[in-house]
């Protein structure tokens, strides 16, 4: 089975390690996206582990595409009654930036898409499928490129950054996916100590706490969420099968502690509950108090943290590049022994740390653009020329 798993651009080795580690086939990075081969019991699995993907589209078919017309005469060509079934509302997707190209705008594409899919249904049974665009139980997605169109299904359903946990009230929470790429791109792999002191909703500390018992982050998916589940191929028996083997793999305990921690109460109140709705509350430590008068919980381990900046956090500049110092300071003087990544806002005093990264990695939180800074701390930690 041809498949597709998206993420950011900038996240995308921390998706090949997982798919890699996972055992997915013909692994091939492309433009915000990985396409790789799987059974039906692997594509399961992925789904309730991969700690990275936005979202996993399983290829129909890619067809030739360089008209309105083509394509429409393409996709009539499958038989799309065989792949779902004609009381599932379904919706068509458009994705590609070079649409324009073959003169067909996006709602063009869909159009067309969409039809054909239902003269299908009509020819072969006499009903078609309703269009849903609000819950669908079927999402075609139609990529335009070079003239040819590749249609796949949508197979995840809603996004698999959604978790479940999150609690509302963070001004600036980091997405879950992207904690779990800050993770696998810093080298945490679930066995070392791990301390976030500026935890805030405690999103980078769930993820680690998950890693830590090696627990599956969409095991709690209710049925029918994921729109695999939705396609006439689907083994409900193969699923419960999997889903049984995933949940029996996770550990009894993490094999190092795993602290988060937040100068503000209401934010590691807030952690706390969200990692409670994860299931994972038992396996973490909370404290409230400053990065500056924390203390490692072990001789080594990893330090993952998203700094604050001011235009989200509310704190004035000058504020900022003496927080900043400090946890240059704090990191040196205290954290020897471990290895730590900060993601800055790419705009921030990030240099006024004053340690020289091992590597920087460019990001965006969103919409803002970060640096990934990684540090091997050890007693001669040198301090960088100031900018
Ligand atoms: C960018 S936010 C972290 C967001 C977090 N990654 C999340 O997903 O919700 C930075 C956090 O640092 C905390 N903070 C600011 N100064 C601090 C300090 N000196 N010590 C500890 N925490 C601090 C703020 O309360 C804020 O929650």
């Amino acid at each position: 089975m041809q498949l597709i798993a998206t993420c950011p651009e900038e996240t995308k080795p921390a998706l090949v390690l997982e798919l890699e580690a996972l055992g997915a086939l013909n692994i091939a990075p492309g433009y915000r996206a990985v396409g790789f081969e799987a059974s039906d019991a692997l594509l399961y699995e992925l789904h309730l582990k991969l700690r990275t993907a936005s979202r996993i589209l399983k290829v129909i078919k890619e067809v030739p595409a360089k008209s309105p017309e083509m394509l429409r005469s393409q996709a009539r060509r499958i038989h799309w009654n065989e792949l779902f079934d004609a009381r599932h509302g379904f919706m068509v997707e458009s994705q590609g930036d070079d649409a324009d190209k073959a003169g067909m705008a996006p709602k063009q594409i869909i159009t067309q898409v969409r039809e054909s899919i239902r003269d299908v249904f009509e020819r072969a049974q006499g009903v078609a499928p309703v269009v849903d665009r609000s819950e669908p139980k079927v999402v075609v997605v139609a990529h335009l490129r070079h003239g040819r169109c590749m249609l796949s299904f949508d197979v995840s359903g809603k996004s698999l950054h959604k978790r479940g946990y999150r609690e509302q009230g963070h001004p600036a929470p980091l997405k879950e996916t992207l904690s779990a790429a800050i993770l696998i791109m810093a080298g945490y792999d679930g066995s070392q100590a791990f301390m976030d002191p500026m935890c805030g909703s405690g999103t980078i500390a769930i993820e680690a706490a998950m890693m830590a018992v090696r627990k599956a982050p969409q095991i709690h998916r209710k049925k029918g969420e994921f729109h695999f589940e939705w396609l006439k191929d689907f083994d409900r028996d193969l699923w419960r099968a999997t889903q049984d083997r995933v949940r029996a793999e996770k550990l009894e305990a993490p094999a190092a502690p795993v602290v988060a921690s937040d100068i503000n109460p209401t934010y590691v109140a807030m952690a706390k509950k969200s990692a409670l709705d994860a299931r994972v509350e038992r396996y973490m430590t909370f404290n409230t108090g400053r990065f500056q008068d924390a203390e490692p919980p072990a001789p080594s381990g990893i330090l993952v943290t998203n700094l604050p900046y001011g235009e989200r956090i509310g704190s004035s500049e000058g504020d900022i590049v003496q927080l900043y110092e400090e946890v240059g300071d704090t990191l040196k003087q205290k954290f020897s022994g471990w290895q730590a990544a900060i993601l800055a806002a790419a705009a921030s005093p990030y240099k006024a740390i004053g340690l020289k990264p091992k590597r920087t990695i460019s990001l965006m939180n969103g919409s803002i653009p970060c640096k990934l800074l990684l540090f091997d701390l050890y007693s001669g930690s040198r301090r960088a020329v100031q900018p």
